[in-house]
């Protein structure tokens, strides 16, 4: 299996900058592709609508920059084990599947599947 300790250690280190007035959940993530790492942060809006998770903010971060494949995201919040939310497991799903680390109370890397946790995912061609 992968050492994904490194990559939890950057989804960490990206969580200090959460701009999380409204909820206080702070949350880091770090998205790995074939060549680089690309980290994010929660960024909350007073227009609640607008708030958007760590993990979105990673991905949009990559994808503007040329990458469009991914191997694994690190997510790292204020409490263990913070899974990705259903609006982020359809983003990231968009771009193939891809290893998921989550932290657990001792901060090790608990690892899952894209597609196990957003089995059936919707796509327009069936796929
Ligand atoms: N949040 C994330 O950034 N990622 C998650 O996986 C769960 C939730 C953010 C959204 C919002 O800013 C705050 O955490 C509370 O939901």
């Amino acid at each position: 299996m992968n050492d994904y300790t490194a990559l939890l250690e950057a989804a960490r280190e990206a969580k200090a900058n959460a701009y999380a007035p409204y909820s206080g959940f702070h949350v880091g993530a770090a998205l790995l592709a074939k060549g680089a790492v690309y980290t994010g942060c929660n960024v909350e809006n007073a227009s609640y609508g607008g708030c958007i998770c760590a993990e979105r903010t990673a991905c949009v971060k990559a994808v503007s920059a040329g990458e469009r494949d991914f191997l694994a995201i690190a997510i790292s919040a204020d409490t263990p084990l913070c899974t990705p939310c259903g609006i982020c497991r359809q983003f990231l799903t968009e771009f193939g599947d891809m290893d998921v680390i989550m932290e657990n109370e001792g901060g090790e890397p608990v690892v899952l599947r894209l597609s196990d946790l957003l089995p059936a995912a919707f796509s327009m061609d069936g796929r």
